[in-house]
């Protein structure tokens, strides 16, 4: 069974559980942006509401014992203002990572900073051998963060994720992993 820590740090950043009442500040740091969430597997929010009940979903399964998700909001140390998020679903041995950064902070390692604690965790743990992620091939930027975080690249993954922001079809996505 899989229990990561409800909150870590980092140099920059603090990592704590979602609450329903970051909604406001979530939809404006990255949620309702179309160019943050071009790749990802979700629509930008138009409304807060249902942001607010994701994220009461996402704060229920740190309740659950063998939860599928565990996701943390992003915040700049010293302050208690999400400005992005990082999640693990881990399956069997197998755990995949995702994330996402609001638009002023790309660029500068921040993503990175998160990711890579959690993925030297994940391995880590007696349970896990496999720890992966997946983007776009037209999403560089993340590509290059897997890379950093150190998972290898493994595969192209022709057709493998539809982006509703980018139409119906499935995506030719890129594969990385870390293994032990
Ligand atoms: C992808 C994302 C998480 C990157 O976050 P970030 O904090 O800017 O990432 P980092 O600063 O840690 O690293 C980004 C790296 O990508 C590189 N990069 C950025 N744009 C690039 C591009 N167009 N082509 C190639 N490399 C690029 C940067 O130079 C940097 O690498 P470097 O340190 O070797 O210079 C952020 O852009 C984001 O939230 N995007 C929208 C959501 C998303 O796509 N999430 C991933 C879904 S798989």
């Amino acid at each position: 069974m899989l229990r990561p820590p409800e909150t870590f740090a980092t140099a920059r950043l603090t990592a704590r559980r979602p609450r329903p009442d970051d909604a406001a500040a979530v939809f404006a740091a990255y949620a309702s942006d179309p160019e943050v969430t071009r790749y990802l597997s979700w629509k930008p929010y138009a409304r807060v509401e249902p942001l607010a009940d994701f994220l009461r979903d996402r704060a229920a399964d740190w309740e659950r014992a063998n939860s599928p998700h565990y996701a943390w909001l992003l915040c700049l140390r010293g302050t208690d203002t999400p400005i992005g998020s990082i999640g693990l679903m881990p399956d069997g041995g197998k755990v995949m990572c995702g994330y996402v950064l609001a638009k002023n902070f790309w660029g500068r390692g921040m993503t990175t900073e998160a990711l890579t604690p959690l993925v030297d965790w994940a391995i880590a743990q007696p349970d896990v051998f496999r720890v992966w992620a997946f983007c776009d091939t037209e999403n560089p930027a993340s590509a290059r963060v897997m890379e950093k975080a150190g998972l290898a690249r493994e595969a192209l993954l022709r057709r493998w994720h539809v982006a509703p922001n980018l139409g119906p079809e499935p995506r030719d996505c890129i594969l990385c992993a870390r293994v032990r």
